[in-house]
């Protein structure tokens, strides 16, 4: 493999972010750690507010570090970004890492056209002349999939279709070359279809270019396709983390299972597709010992006491007290029962 497919771009270490609120500290983040290859998509998913939005925020400097409690480390191009000045972050957050938002509409500015727009965001960070980068716009725009780019330039972002001011802000992401570019729920807003060749779009880009992608998604089918590595997240942590293929062919927490038999997915198309019961707990009151252990069918005394870690294996991770030969054992039990007998 080329040396920059497996050249590691983010160290996040031991991440945490604790916001306080007038109820209380709510712990969005407590204690999260993986690593990001150039030409690798991690997935993170796990449910509305499990930390998902925050931890990658925080990455980005867009926390705001006066009233956040921020502890851990990211390390990119070798120095800790949660120590870098604003004025570093500003230039990491145009040049080399970027962010794509749920809502594109929300990131483009409704009263200049696109071109002008990503003009602009070229001529930032870059001392080029208008025509020059113009040139440049035309041809990203028609990259990332906007018809008849060159007419298209002058467009303001209410002509453009859900699915193209995505793509707008695709190209807006990809303008300064970045290295990393982070996803947070980049389809949701839009229809199936749209969805899926925005994915692919995302999937073309970091192949051509060989940049890292974080995407976040609620969604496992959208995991299973196009990540190589996952992360789940639950009440702000991980709970299990490991390659995309070990982790469908084999989840090791009693939480990624709830959250596969709740999508229709090949290995469990055969039964009635159930929600995990139960609501994500309180992130300012936490359950003590496991934070899932209320909502668990296989939870036993002891979960309620100690938290369990990430055990230590290198490829596929899981926090869970349950011994690793019971979790296997109950996974292929499960995946094998009809949904009502496991309950
Ligand atoms: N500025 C803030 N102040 C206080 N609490 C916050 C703030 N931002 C987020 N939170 C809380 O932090 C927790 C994690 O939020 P986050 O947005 O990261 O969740 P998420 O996993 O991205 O959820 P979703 O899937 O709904 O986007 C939630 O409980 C949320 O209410
Ligand atoms: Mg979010």
């Amino acid at each position: 493999m080329p040396e920059t497919s497996t050249a590691r771009l983010l160290e996040v270490s031991d991440l945490a972010v604790h916001l306080p609120t007038r109820d209380g500290v709510v712990k969005a983040v407590d204690g999260i750690s993986y690593t990001l290859n150039a030409g690798e998509t991690l997935g993170i998913v796990g449910e509305s507010g499990s930390g998902k939005s925050v931890s990658c925020l925080t990455v980005l400097g867009l926390i705001n570090r006066d009233s956040a409690q921020i502890s851990g480390r990211v390390i990119y191009d070798g120095s800790d970004l949660l120590e870098a000045t604003e004025s570093e972050l500003r230039m990491v957050r145009g040049n080399e890492i970027s962010m794509i938002f749920q809502d594109p509409f929300a990131g483009l500015h409704p009263l200049f056209s696109v071109g002008d727009q990503l003009v602009e965001a070229i001529r930032a960070h870059e001392d080029v002349k208008k025509r020059v980068a113009r040139e440049r716009v035309v041809e990203l725009l028609h990259e990332v999939g906007i018809p008849q780019a060159a007419e298209r330039f002058s467009s303001y972002p209410h002509e453009y279709s859900g699915g193209m001011q995505q793509r707008a802000m695709i190209a807006m992401a990809l303008i300064n070359n970045p290295r990393i570019l982070i996803a947070d729920e980049p389809t949701t807003a839009l229809d199936v279809t749209v969805q899926a060749q925005i994915l692919e779009l995302i999937e073309k880009i970091k192949e051509e270019l060989s940049i890292g992608v974080i995407l976040v998604t609620h969604d496992l089918g959208v995991v299973r396709d196009v990540t190589q590595n996952v992360l789940v997240m639950y009440a702000g942590r991980i709970v299990e983390h490991g390659s995309t293929a070990a982790v469908f062919a084999e989840p090791k927490h009693p939480y990624t299972w709830g959250l596969m038999e709740s999508i229709p997915l090949l290995e469990v198309e055969t039964r009635d597709l159930r929600a995990i019961d139960g609501a994500p707990p309180s992130l300012i009151h936490l359950p003590t010992g496991c934070a899932f252990h209320p909502r668990c069918t296989q939870a036993f005394e002891g979960c309620d006491k100690a938290r369990p870690e990430l055990d230590q294996t290198e490829h596929h991770q899981a926090a869970c007290h349950l011994a690793r030969t019971d979790r296997d054992r109950i996974w292929q039990e499960r995946r094998r029962r009809p949904a009502d007998a496991s309950r």
